[in-house]
């Protein structure tokens, strides 16, 4: 089988490091590059931990690329009290040896999608949407090339986890997010909605602790720091395990459901800033531009990751 082409746009980030590893170890999937972007931490931060990552999977072949180091419009946005000052909370992996690619990522972007045939890349962004949006801004015609965008980002009746209307990747960069979803291209989005039922547990990390290997160890490591730090329900177990949720869709649709609806992203008031208003009950005439996930098999996911991170 064809492996499915994907890009990753990331701001690790402790989960987004466990999306990384769960793309590199599955065979499906041929990860063209990894472009970084500000969100979680500064963008110094995140492309050094992005290339961290890749090396710690025996991977230090991967492009790892640099891209935007703010917002769009808005100052940057940081969630160090989520990931830690370093981006990835409870490590203290290696300094990277592999080089980071020179030229700017949306340059990377624009110019791999423009070399591609119709369709042909699906783009994974698991941080704030600056890269992508300016990508589309700069060459408008990279749309065609894209097979579907599958984003973690947004919230519904599940609210916000920055502010009480806005999740933090699309709350980073409301106006990229606007640009992305009003796009055209197939989207497919991660809310809180589903994210918060694929929640970390003492026995899900320990699952992935007994992998054994160094990248088994530093996950669940990752794991907890996020699960102490993210206490979105204090009385419940662990974190929400967000970013591998996209990868885990590629690799296995059927453990997702959800619904084709139409999403806005609010750029007006600042109270709702970065809001995702998702028409879930179809009461608008809104283009339904977006396959909203509101369910998760999380004890499937979970073993999906332990199985694939085992590989590694
Ligand atoms: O709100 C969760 C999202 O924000 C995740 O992508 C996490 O890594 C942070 O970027
Ligand atoms: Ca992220």
């Amino acid at each position: 089988m064809t492996p499915r082409p994907i890009i990753i746009d990331t701001d690790p980030g402790t989960d987004d490091a466990i999306a990384i590893w769960l793309a590199l170890a599955s065979p499906e999937l041929e990860v063209l590059g990894i472009s970084a972007v500000a969100g979680n931490v500064p963008l110094p931060l995140t492309e050094r931990n992005a290339r961290k990552v890749c090396e710690l999977a025996k991977r230090p072949d991967m492009a790892v690329f640099a891209g935007c180091s703010r917002p769009m419009l808005r100052p940057l946005v940081t969630a160090e009290a989520f990931h830690g000052g370093s981006g990835l909370g409870g490590t203290d992996l290696p300094e990277p040896t592999m080089p980071l690619q020179p030229g700017h990522a949306v340059d990377w972007l624009v110019d791999t999608l423009m070399a591609a045939g119709d369709g042909e890349i699906t783009l994974c962004p698991i941080g704030p949407l600056t890269n992508i949006a300016m990508a589309i801004v700069k060459e408008p015609r990279i749309l065609s090339r894209i097979r579907e965008i599958v984003l973690m980002g947004g919230g519904f009746f599940a609210g916000g986890n920055i502010t009480p209307a806005a999740e933090f990747n699309i709350y980073c960069d409301p106006h990229a997010a606007h640009v992305v979803f009003n796009s055209g291209v197939r989207l497919t989005m991660m809310p809180l909605d589903v994210t918060h039922q694929a929640r970390t547990s003492r026995e899900r990390i320990a699952a992935v602790r007994a992998i054994g290997t160094p990248v088994g160890v530093a996950a669940a490591a990752l794991m907890a720091s996020h699960g102490k730090r993210e206490a979105q329900d204090r009385d419940k177990d662990g974190g929400p395990l967000h970013d591998p949720c996209v990868i885990a869709y590629l690799l296995q649709p059927e453990l997702f459901g959800g619904r084709h609806c139409n999403v806005r992203v609010n750029t007006a008031s600042e109270a709702t800033m970065g809001m995702t208003v998702v028409d879930w009950w179809g009461v608008t005439d809104g283009s339904k531009n977006c396959t909203v996930m509101n369910r998760i098999d999380a004890d499937r996911y979970f073993a999906l990751i332990v199985d694939r991170l085992a590989r590694l």
